[in-house]
C-alpha cells in the first residue's frame, strides 16, 4: 500500500501583483526522496515555505499524511543553507533541543525534577542515536564553534529528523559545503533511502519522505529517485512557475560508485524543459507526471 506523505493541490501564489505560483500539484509517496530544481527566483522557496505552513499558499491545499497544513507543525521539518544551531549548546543539546521544548516546560523542570530528569536522558539518548545516524557520534559535545561547515550542518539535518517530521524539506542544504564535503552529506541522504527501502522489504512505511530543493543538476538526479522541474517558462508563465518536468532518476545505493557521466541525457532534457525560456509550449504536453513512483 502506498502511503501519500505530501499533497500539493493546486497551489497557486502571489505577492500583490507579482505572480509566483501557478497551479502546482505535486504528490509524494511515504519513502520518496524528490529533488525540485528551477530557475533561480521561480519560486521554489516559496513553495517550500507554503508547505511548511509559515506562509499558506494564496490558493490551493497542502496536506501531510492526509492532514491539511494551515500552520507549522511537527509534520514538516525544514533545513536551510545556512545552518541553524545555538552556539552556546553542544551538538548533542542542539539535537536534543526541539524535544526539550516540546515535552517539557519550565516550571516542570524546577516543581517536579524527577519526572524532567529521566525525560531529560531520554532526549539525550536520542539525540545521540541522531548524531550516529549522521556519522557524528563522536562530536556529540562539540560546541558548533568547533565543528565544520559540513559538521554543523549535519547537526541541523539532526535536529530536524529527532522530531520525526512526516515530510522534511531541504533548501538548498549543501550550497555552502565544498565539493568534498557535499559528496558526504549526498552519501548520507542514500543512506536514509536505503533505510526506506529495507522498512519497505518489511513492509513498513518508509520513515524518511524527504524533498530537496538544489541548484546542481547532478545532485537532484543523484540523491534523489524522482526530479521534479518548476519553471515559468511556459504559455501560462506570466502567471507564475508550475510543474513542467517530473520524471524518475536512477537509484543509487551508499556503495554505489558517483558516475555523473549517465547523467547527460537527463541533464539536457531538463536544461531544455525547465532552465530554456524559448521552451514555450503548452505545459500540459509538457508534463509527464509520474505521481505515484514508489521509491525502489
Ligand atoms: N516575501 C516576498 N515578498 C515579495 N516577493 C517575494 C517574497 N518572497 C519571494 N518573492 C519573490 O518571489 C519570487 C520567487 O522567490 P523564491 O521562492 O525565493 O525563488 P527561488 O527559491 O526559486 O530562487 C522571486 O521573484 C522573489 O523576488
Ligand atoms: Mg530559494
Amino acid at each position: 500500500m502506498t502511503v501519500n506523505m505530501l499533497e500539493v493541490r493546486n497551489v497557486s501564489h502571489w505577492f500583490g501583483t507579482h505572480k509566483v505560483l501557478n497551479n502546482v500539484n505535486i504528490t509524494m509517496p511515504a519513502g520518496q526522496i524528490a529533488a525540485l530544481v528551477g530557475p533561480s527566483g521561480c519560486g521554489k522557496s516559496t513553495l517550500l515555505r507554503a508547505i511548511l505552513g509559515t506562509h499558506p499558499p494564496r490558493k490551493g491545499e497542502i496536506l501531510a499524511n492526509g492532514r491539511p497544513i494551515l500552520r507549522p507543525s511537527r509534520d514538516i521539518g525544514i533545513v536551510y543553507q545556512h545552518y541553524s544551531l545555538y552556539d552556546f549548546l553542544t551538538a548533542r543539546q542542539n539535537v536534543a533541543f526541539g524535544l526539550m521544548l516540546d515535552q517539557t516546560n519550565l516550571p516542570q523542570r524546577f516543581i517536579a525534577p524527577w519526572t524532567w530528569w529521566p525525560l531529560r536522558r531520554k532526549h539525550l539518548k536520542q539525540a545521540d542515536e541522531l548524531l550516529e545516524k549522521v556519522g557524528l557520534a563522536a562530536a556529540a559535545k562539540r560546541y558548533p564553534s568547533e565543528m565544520s561547515g559540513g559538521m554543523r550542518q549535519r547537526v541541523a539535518i539532526a535536529q530536524a529528523l529527532i522530531m520525526k517530521p512526516r515530510v522534511l524539506l531541504l533548501d538548498e542544504p549543501f550550497g555552502a559545503l565544498d565539493e568534498a564535503t557535499r559528496e558526504e552529506l549526498q552519501l548520507m541522504l542514500l543512506q536514509l533511502y536505503e533505510e526506506n527501502t529495507q522498512a519497505m522489504a518489511r513492509n513498513e512505511v518508509p520513515r524518511y519522505t524527504i524533498l530537496i530543493v538544489t541548484h546542481e543538476l547532478n545532485e537532484a538526479i543523484y540523491v534523489s529517485d524522482r526530479v521534479l522541474g518548476l519553471s515559468q517558462y511556459h504559455t501560462d508563465g506570466v502567471n507564475g512557475a508550475t510543474i513542467l518536468y517530473d520524471e524518475k532518476a536512477p537509484v543509487f545505493r551508499p556503495g554505489d560508485p558517483r558516475d555523473f557521466a549517465q547523467f547527460e541525457q537527463q541533464k539536457d532534457d531538463i536544461r531544455c524543459r525547465v532552465f530554456d525560456p524559448d521552451t514555450n509550449k503548452q505545459h500540459q504536453e509538457l508534463v509527464k507526471v509520474a505521481d505515484h513512483i514508489a521509491p525502489k
